[in-house]
């Protein structure tokens, strides 16, 4: 396989392993909008993507698939348990969500992800062309920058963080603070969702490594005596919009939709939840929320409907065990209080599903509830704006929420208030169709405009203008 002009380093490959028509194992697209917005890219620089394929212990030689070279990483089972859903999963991933649960901060876990993460910058840097593009996504391979930058200090290097990133008080918990802040200033150029996480990572390298900022700018002291600058700086990241627009647009789509209203037993309205099943999430605040107002008879199940798709994620870690268990009995028994023979009050689908149907939901549901305690960005917000081409249906959206910074015009709550959570649900049930139409019309324009390649353009421009400034 020849070496690539652009790599991009992430901890899956754009692919997931499906059993093909034949039994035999076969290779599918993932549904992710980061694949569909690096293609063009990807297809034009002859690209190749470093990940690992989603299972222990696969051993897969590189192939091509739709024009990318994709190179498999093979994780060991002792590497998924310690390295994935360890310290990614059960360190990282809390910490940076403002401690949402407890992080845990095992040294066995530290070892595997400094390991794991050496074993994508090889990776990385084997596959790369002499001065190519590499660019490393996400929180699982924040050591991956520096140690690719040792081994190739040829390679123009960008990061991004989908992620959050705590404030400083948080952050210097974690044992390993100046590590991962040295393996993330590896990187030319860093990005973040919103330009508070930029903020708190430029103070964590002031007062972690005692480094010059100035504006996005990070003066990196180099071993022999000269320094170089380091770009923290928001990029916003989005969808693909105008795919889910055309989604939208499909008559068969919009059947669907109203299927689905029809299944339910035509209340007067739907309000929706769709979330990995993480505590990051804030479901438990949105179900609590809902349980009240049909307690305090505001509203009926005959009325009112509450559709939560909650898909299963990392369910091996113990926090996500917990997690399920509480949202299944919290579901239990408002249903079991409320419900009537004709009427759920909630209906709770711990499954994944396609795009279509996706959207057909989006396009039944007159209030999305997107109630975050903590987000990076929150791509479903976009995704409900991108499809109401309809100009209907009304986005009740946390601050804690990356997409609270850009979509202006929803209803913005903060979810820790259970009342006035209560009170913003009311208000969008009852919101009249021209102000819902006002307000969406904002968000699909902000979205359509800001899509997922104009975010990659973007990202990948300034870091062109660093190898151009070096
Ligand atoms: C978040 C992270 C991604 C991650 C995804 C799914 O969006 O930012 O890096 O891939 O969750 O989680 P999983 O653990 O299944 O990859």
């Amino acid at each position: 396989m020849a070496q690539a002009e652009f790599v991009v380093v992430a901890n899956r490959l754009p692919v997931d392993r499906v059993d093909g028509p034949d039994g035999e194992p076969a290779w599918r697209r993932s549904p992710g909008g980061l694949v569909t917005a690096l293609e063009p890219v990807m297809r034009e620089a002859h690209g190749a993507w470093v990940g690992w394929p989603g299972q222990a212990d696969l051993e897969v030689e590189p192939f091509e698939f739709e024009g990318t070279d994709l190179v498999p990483v093979m994780l060991t089972a002792d590497d998924v348990e310690l390295y994935y859903e360890g310290f990614s999963n059960d360190t990282i991933w809390p910490l940076y969500h403002d401690v949402i649960a407890a992080p845990r901060y095992r040294r066995v876990w530290w070892d595997a992800y400094v390991r794991v993460n050496r074993r994508f910058a090889e990776a990385a840097a084997a596959a790369a062309a002499h001065e190519a593009t590499v660019w490393v996504q996400d929180y699982q391979l924040q050591l991956v920058p520096q140690m690719l930058r040792e081994a190739r200090p040829d390679l123009t290097i960008g990061y991004f963080h989908h992620i959050p990133f705590p404030a400083y008080g948080l952050y210097s918990q974690l044992p390993w603070r100046r590590q991962v802040l040295e393996g993330l200033l590896g990187a030319d150029v860093i990005g973040f969702q919103r330009v508070a996480d930029a903020g708190n990572f430029a103070r964590a390298v002031r007062r972690q490594l005692r480094y010059e900022t100035r504006a996005s700018g990070i003066r990196v002291p180099q071993s022999d005596g000269t320094s170089r600058t380091a770009l923290a700086k928001a990029f916003p990241i989005s969808i693909d919009a105008q795919s889910y627009a055309d989604l939208a647009a499909r008559p068969d789509i919009q059947a669907r939709a109203s299927e689905i209203r029809e299944s339910l037993g035509n209340p007067r309205r739907i309000l929706l939840g769709v979330d990995r099943l993480d505590y990051t999430k804030g479901i438990r605040h949105r179900l609590k929320a809902y349980g009240e107002l049909v307690e305090d008879g505001r509203i009926s199940v005959e009325e009112v409907t509450l559709v939560q798709v909650a898909s299963p994620s990392r369910e091996r870690v113990e926090a996500y065990v917990q997690l399920r268990d509480e949202i299944e009995l919290m579901v239990t028994r408002i249903n079991g209080d409320y419900d009537t023979l004709g009427h759920s009050a909630i209906r709770y689908l711990h499954q994944g599903y396609p795009r279509e149907e996706m959207v057909a939901l989006y396009l039944a549901a007159d209030v999305m509830l997107v109630t975050a305690l903590r987000d990076g960005m929150n791509l479903v917000a976009k995704e409900y704006a991108a499809t109401r081409i309809d100009n209907r249906g009304t986005l009740v959206l946390s601050e804690f929420a990356g997409a609270a910074d850009e979509l202006g015009t929803s209803l913005r709550v903060n979810p820790h208030d259970i009342d006035a959570l209560k009170e913003t649900i009311m208000r969008a049930i009852e919101m009249t169709p021209a102000e819902q139409g006002r307000r969406m019309r904002a968000m699909r324009r902000k979205v359509l405009e800001g899509d997922v390649a104009a975010w990659s353009k973007s990202f990948l421009s300034a870091l062109d203008a660093t190898r151009e400034n070096s």
